[in-house]
């Protein structure tokens, strides 16, 4: 028996070296496109396809089962559900052995599902010809909710919440409702920090839908870029899998254009059995394999470095500094920079960075203060016309910060990080509806005495919160003060006064020209949302020598509006 197994393997070793390339065709599944007419297309391969109409593909049969059902299916649109591309067209646009590149065009542009013959799943791209000027323009699945129970993201993961809780809840504001138990029950919970994902999706015991996005420089905003990754559909109860390509879910306005010709992705829509482990996997693989040397696009494959060393004016290193490659003399913030391509790393303890595989271009280089070291770091960094060119490495050599005098800062409560870690509250998780409603009306902090964590992440309440601190003398060489707020985020609805000894020296004022309201406070966001920073300056004469007190004094206030704090920091000037 043993000696016949042996034999038996080797039969099969010399069958497979001889009879493989041949076996291998008749067996390999062939990806497809089949054209049904009455712009209905039906493309896919022997182990998932999808049956495209002219606006939603409805159809998605993998593992034995339409996995869609009666969800909505496959579609791209921008502005919310306003605006659904319509697709005139299907072709073949390139294929090889083993794969082929379907592209199905809109009048606003193409969009491309490259199917390989043996991947569950598909590489999916969109190239822009004529985009209106948009704030949100995103693809996604709305699947079976009984193949895909539960979402997945980098920070929450469980069952989405079944559509029978919404419908005996009551709508308390936008995508928001209150369970009779006074618990909340809102999509936004399901929001995560875009460019800490790995992978992502909804899934199942049978089947998962994931996307693997890697690379990420085509999506809008920064390191503090936020976003609604998935949900359960509130009306209809489908399970809602959301690649925002380009979204505002947490701004105040924000809107660009784009260039003929800016791409979206490859990403990868990744199927599998539901397994997150595996998902896991195959995100180290697409991440290794990042950019894709496979993607014909010249523009995509023109990629340079660059690398540098902030250093900060006081002569510190700028330890752990945010580095944002941007858009070069913009009037946006990094956040609402979106018309390009973005990159962003973090500098080492020597505040190096390096960042590479940056698509040839001129960019603006932005830092801040992540925390750490240099939490001190009121002031931001940004070099303009910074060039990099294909297989170029860009040197920056020594950056140097123009930061504020330490020996004149008074006081500082909390990091400049434009986060509210450190903060009562701001934590465990990065989203949770009504949050804020638990931070107090009224706090009083004493420098010298009281930890960070004595104030809290959000100011929402009518009441005030005050800081004292003792001024052993005033500095005759001062020309007087000024009071930094750093607000993490900031939701129109609440307002407050800032007062120095009683004497009113700033404000958060709702409808103001300079603090337009942003989605983020409101919305759950307890970490970040639309970072702001208000600088006000404070007459010597308001001084004085012993105790001193600011307080930030809440003059009206909304349910769920007001601000997240990222830090507050009184200097002589
Ligand atoms: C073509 O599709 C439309 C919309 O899906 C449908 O109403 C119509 O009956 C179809 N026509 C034919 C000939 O199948
Ligand atoms: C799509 O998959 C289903 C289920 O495997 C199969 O019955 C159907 O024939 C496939 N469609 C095409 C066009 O191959
Ligand atoms: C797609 O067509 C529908 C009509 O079927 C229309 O309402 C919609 O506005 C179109 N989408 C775009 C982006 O023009
Ligand atoms: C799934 O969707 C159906 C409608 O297609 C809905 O009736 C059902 O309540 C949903 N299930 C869950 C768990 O939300
Ligand atoms: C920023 O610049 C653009 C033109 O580049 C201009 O249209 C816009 O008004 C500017 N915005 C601000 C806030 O200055
Ligand atoms: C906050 O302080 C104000 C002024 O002292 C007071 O009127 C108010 O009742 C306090 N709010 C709460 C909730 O204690
Ligand atoms: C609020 O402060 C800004 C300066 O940041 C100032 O321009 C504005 O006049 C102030 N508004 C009110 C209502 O005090």
């Amino acid at each position: 028996m043993g000696a016949s197994r042996v034999f038996l393997g080797h039969v099969a070793l010399f069958t497979a070296a001889i009879a493989a390339p041949l076996e291998e065709r008749k067996e390999k599944p062939k990806s497809f496109l089949a054209d049904l007419g009455n712009s209905t297309w039906v493309i896919g391969n022997g182990i998932w396809n999808v049956t495209q109409g002219r606006q939603y593909a409805t159809k998605l049969w993998y593992k034995g089962k339409d996995r869609v059902g009666q969800a909505v299916g496959h579609y791209v649109s921008y502005n919310g559900a306003a605006s659904d591309l319509n697709w005139t067209s299907a072709a073949i646009a390139d294929s090889g052995n083993n794969w082929i590149n379907v592209k199905f065009t809109a009048k606003e542009g193409d969009f491309h599902w490259l199917i390989h013959d043996d991947l569950a799943g598909a590489y999916q791209y969109f190239v822009n010809h004529a985009l209106p000027t948009l704030g949100e323009f995103r693809t996604l699945w709305r699947l079976d909710n009984t193949s895909f129970p539960k979402g997945h993201t980098n920070v929450k993961d469980g069952v989405l919440p079944p559509l029978s809780d919404y419908v005996a809840a009551t709508k308390v504001q936008d995508e928001t409702w209150q369970k009779v138990d006074g618990t909340f029950l809102t999509k936004y919970d399901w929001s995560a920090f875009l460019r800490e994902q790995i992978y992502y999706g909804v899934y199942g015991d049978e089947v998962g839908s994931w996307y693997i996005n890697p690379g990420k420089d085509y999506y809008n905003g920064d390191q503090l870029k936020e976003e609604l990754m998935i949900h359960r559909e509130s009306l209809t109860g489908d399970a809602v899998q959301l690649n925002m390509i380009h979204g505002t879910h947490y701004q105040a306005i924000s809107k660009d254009s784009f260039a003929d010709g800016k791409t979206w992705g490859p990403w990868l829509w990744y199927l599998n059995d539901g397994s997150k482990d595996d998902a896991a996997r195959r995100w180290k693989q697409e991440e290794k394999a990042w950019p894709y040397e496979w993607f014909e696009d010249v523009a995509y494959q023109s990629r340079g470095s660059v690398s540098g060393k902030f250093l900060l004016s006081d002569g510190r290193p700028a330890s752990g500094a945010a580095a944002f490659l941007g858009d070069s003399n913009s009037n946006l913030s990094t956040l609402d920079q979106g018309k390009d391509y973005y990159y962003t790393a973090y500098a080492d303890g020597n505040g190096q960075f390096s960042i590479d595989d940056v698509r040839a271009g001129t960019y603006g280089l932005y830092a801040w203060s992540n925390g750490g070291k240099i939490a001190d770091v009121t002031t931001s960094f940004v070099q303009n016309g910074v060039v990099i060119r294909k297989g170029k490495a860009t040197s920056l050599k020594t950056l140097t910060w123009a930061v504020t005098d330490k020996k004149k800062r008074i006081f500082q409560v909390g990091d400049f990080d434009r986060v509210t870690d450190g903060f009562a509250l701001s934590g465990p998780t990065p989203f949770e509806h009504g949050r804020i409603s638990k931070c107090p009306s009224n706090l009083t902090y004493t420098v010298g005495k009281s930890k960070t964590s004595d104030w809290y992440f959000g100011q929402s309440a009518l009441g005030t919160w005050s800081i004292i601190f003792n001024l052993v003398s005033i500095p005759s060489s001062a020309a007087g003060a000024k009071l930094t707020a750093s607000l993490a985020g900031f939701s129109g609805g609440s307002s407050a006064d800032i007062l120095l000894n009683g004497a009113k020296i700033g404000n958060i004022t709702t409808n103001s020209v300079l603090l337009p309201s942003s989605q983020d406070t409101y919305r759950g966001a307890t970490r970040a949302g639309e970072w702001r920073l208000l600088e006000f300056p404070v007459g010597k004469e308001v001084l004085k020598k012993g105790e001193n007190t600011v307080d930030v004094k809440v003059t009206s206030s909304t349910q769920w509006r007001g601000w997240l704090w990222d830090s507050i920091v009184l200097e002589w000037v």
